[in-house]
């Protein structure tokens, strides 16, 4: 029988040097994207997906973090005396979403290392890990359906996509097999990172796992890997090839992903969700229209 899953981690310990100088003083996942910092669509994914204990992973410097998700009496009242109910609920909403909990990694040894720290929170029942640098459209959903795969088939399940060969050293990459229930596979193997030409297939895997307790002893026996860090990837690989707690299932999925974690990618992404807004869209997208004519 499975446990109830309740419980979702996510990482949020990395330096995120990749948008230095914003991330000097202030976490990578506070980006604002479109008018909500990053962190905030992936928490209110997991509330919608049932997880509404989120353990984050932190790191120094991420105080906002905590801060974000916690009411303001301040400003609160302030919003209040001016009678602005929206505004005031933006502000109550990220406080009111989830219950909340946070351990800093202290070392950066890398993802497997970060969910290692969950271990104590976590205990002995089945979680989700959200990568905060993946956002998943809200009108798509991947937890859903991998819960659904993780409760009947009692393993862990972990979310894929596929993508162009040539990015395949940005992503663990799997060897799957089919196991005739339309986009869900079995993982026959897992390897982090490979080049183009070493890479065994395009299916990438994307940041969403569920998890069986069972991974906390394998990450705390994982030697580094990649990058000399502790892998998720590697102790996913021998939970899959040693059949540990049922092996590993993927879940392809094949709904719109934005990826925030590069400096290309996080203006598409702020682009693409202002564009679906209905007091942003009309206007960016003509302006967008005039800008590509002006450059021509
Ligand atoms: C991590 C994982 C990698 C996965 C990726 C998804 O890498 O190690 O296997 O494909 O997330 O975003 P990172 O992007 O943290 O380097």
């Amino acid at each position: 029988m499975t446990t109830r899953l309740t419980k979702a981690v996510i990482p949020a310990a990395g330096l995120g040097t990749r948008f230095l100088p914003a991330t000097k003083a202030m976490p990578k996942e506070m980006l604002p994207v479109v008018d909500k910092p990053a962190i905030q669509y992936v928490v209110e994914e997991a509330v919608q997906n049932g997880l509404t204990d989120v353990l984050m992973i932190t790191g120094r410097n991420k105080n906002a973090l905590e801060n974000h998700f916690d009411s303001v009496p301040e400003l609160e009242s302030a919003l209040e005396l001016k009678g602005d109910q929206t505004k005031l609920l933006t502000v109550t909403q990220p406080a009111d979403l989830a219950d909340m909990h946070y351990v800093r990694q202290g070392a950066p040894r890398g993802l497997g290392h970060a969910v290692l720290r969950a271990q104590m929170h976590v205990g002995d029942n089945p979680f989700a890990v959200l990568l905060g640098d993946d956002l998943i459209d809200e009108r798509d959903n991947v937890l859903g359906p991998m819960i659904a795969a993780h409760k009947k088939h009692d393993a862990s399940v972990i979310a894929l996509m596929e993508i162009p060969k040539d990015l395949t050293d940005h992503y663990g990459i799997a060897t799957v097999e089919s196991v005739g229930e339309g986009d869900l596979v079995r993982i026959l193997d897992l390897v982090e990172k490979p080049a183009p030409e070493d890479a065994p297939s395009n299916l990438a895997i994307i940041g969403r796992y569920v998890l069986k307790p069972d991974i906390f002893e394998v990450l705390d026996q994982t030697l580094p890997g990649k990058g000399n860090e502790i892998q998720l990837t590697d102790a996913l690989r021998h939970m899959a090839t040693n059949n540990i707690a049922g092996g590993v299932y993927g879940y392809i999925f094949r709904g719109r992903r934005y990826d925030t974690g590069d400096k290309l990618d996080y203006i598409k992404a702020i682009v693409r969700l202002a564009l679906q807004r209905e007091d942003l869209g009309p206007l960016l997208e003509q302006w967008l229209d005039v800008e590509s004519h002006r450059r021509k």
